[in-house]
């Protein structure tokens, strides 16, 4: 047990509100919605579970503005941006539950750009026509024209002004990981030869833009964060010292939380592997150490350091925080203000509750366990379906979990990677095509 108790104080936030403590439950999408992308029961039980966990901040899986272009099957999606009546009501039972222990819940907002598999997207929409490659999995997208782009900005709005109507307690813009902000950002994915393209400035102008729009529909009292690459890890793609430029932009745009995060698909570091590789599936056997991360578990606190020097905002870090003593150094030194957890919060929802408590006991960590043959095939392998199965298995493996939290159901810890695999495939196209079916008896 630790005297230190930095993961337990209040932190007062620009717009006014206050986090009753430093941990969040960082995004996780949770892929069980309706077939008419409304939030269930499914949600209200899972909420509930993570708020009784004792985070201050429960941050929501990515809910969507575009109806069309999902990041997965089983995604809330808000579209049109003023639900009906029944669709409210849901919102309201999620928040109401994920709120439950005095804490805050933000809904955190996204449209997935390019990165909307087949099975759920006729059409990915992005800024160019920058097809993502990796396993045949995504078609090329539609370059947005400049009324979509301004519609869009508007979406992110109402979406959240909704949020708030239903009682979220903020909202936070997801501008990371390779979906449409993101996608925007980058020179390898933005192509566009207009306002919205070229120079970093007309690079960031949907994101700023967004933000802006964001602020103005809730208000100057209603917390509003952004989760922002600190570089995507690319070649050629967005930089540490483009993100750098960016906060200063954002510094006067009102934001209350700005969340450290980095990757893409295409490079996944927001999971923490690292290395050269130029796929995710090359990157899931990758070293998942550099030598920063050997020193610091939590994978983007270098950055995080870098971007505190510029930054006006509280700033939070997600990725690799497996230590009471590791957060609470971010948290002394000055590094951090709010320590984002996600995978441990999966197999637990009472971690948060322990580290507040002061234990000292590490966070559950299955990710090097969850790989085919345990480990024997991962670092070697150069065998394309094995690849597929660690990378996929082990994303699967942590849905899985989500959604029996959902159910009110313990987590299924022995599990191995390949049976999440298939689990996780038999999963996400059966619940493509049950979305498809209703939604064709819908239109019927
Ligand atoms: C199952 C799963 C789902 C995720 N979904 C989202 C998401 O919807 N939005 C987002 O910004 N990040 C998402 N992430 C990334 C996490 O928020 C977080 O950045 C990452 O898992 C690293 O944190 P950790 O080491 O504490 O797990 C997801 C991660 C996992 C494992």
């Amino acid at each position: 047990m630790s005297n230190n108790n930095l993961l337990a104080q209040p932190l007062n936030l620009p717009c006014g509100a206050t986090l009753p403590n430093r941990i969040c439950k960082a995004a996780m999408t949770e892929g069980i919605a309706d077939a008419q992308l409304r939030a269930t029961e499914r949600h209200v039980r899972l909420y509930r579970r993570w708020a009784e966990g004792g985070a201050g901040l429960l941050i929501s899986g990515n809910v969507m503005i575009d109806r069309r272009v999902l990041e997965r099957p089983g995604n809330v999606a808000i579209d049109p941006a003023t639900p009906d009546a029944e669709a409210m009501t849901r919102l309201r039972n999620w928040a109401r539950a994920g709120t439950s222990n005095g804490n805050h819940l933000w809904m955190q907002i996204n449209h997935a750009g390019r990165q909307s598999p087949w099975y759920v997207t006729g059409q990915p929409l992005a800024p160019s026509e920058v097809q993502l490659n990796l396993m045949a999995n995504y078609r090329r997208p539609r370059a947005l024209r400049e009324e979509e782009i301004l519609d869009f900005i508007q979406r992110y709005a109402n979406v959240a002004r909704t949020a708030r109507e239903a009682g979220f307690t903020g909202v936070q813009v997801h501008g990371a990981h390779g979906y449409l902000i993101s996608s925007f950002l980058s020179p390898v994915t933005n192509r566009r030869s207009d306002a919205w393209g070229g120079s970093l400035e007309n690079r960031a102008r949907f994101l700023l833009e967004v933000v802006k729009a964001t602020r103005a529909a809730v208000g100057p009292d209603y917390p509003v964060g952004l989760k922002l690459n600190s570089a995507d890890f690319q070649k050629g793609g967005f930089s540490n010292e483009e993100c750098l430029q960016v906060v200063q932009w954002l510094n006067g745009s009102g934001l209350d939380l700005l969340e450290v995060s980095g990757g893409t698909y295409e490079q996944p570091r927001l999971l923490g592997y690292t290395g050269e590789a130029s796929t995710a599936v090359d990157a899931t056997q990758a070293s998942v150490t550099s030598s920063s991360t050997q020193r610091r578990e939590a994978y983007f606190l270098e950055y995080a350091m870098a971007i505190r020097k510029v930054a006006k905002m509280p700033l939070m870090v997600t990725g690799g925080f497996r230590t009471r003593a590791g957060m609470e150094q971010a948290l002394a030194e000055g590094s951090v203000d709010v320590i984002g957890l996600a995978r441990p919060l999966c197999t637990d929802a009472d971690v948060p509750k322990r580290l507040l408590a002061g234990s000292d006991a590490k966070l559950p960590d299955y990710e090097h366990r969850l790989r085919l043959g345990n480990g024997v095939f991962a670092p070697t392998t150069k065998v394309f379906l094995f690849k597929l199965v660690n990378l996929l298995g082990q994303q699967g493996w942590y849905y899985q979990q989500i959604a029996r939290m959902g159910d009110g159901l313990k987590p299924v810890l022995e599990r191995g990677v390949f049976g999440a695999f298939v689990r996780y495939l038999w999963d996400e196209y059966t619940t493509a095509w049950r979305m498809r079916r209703a939604r064709a008896a819908l239109r019927g």
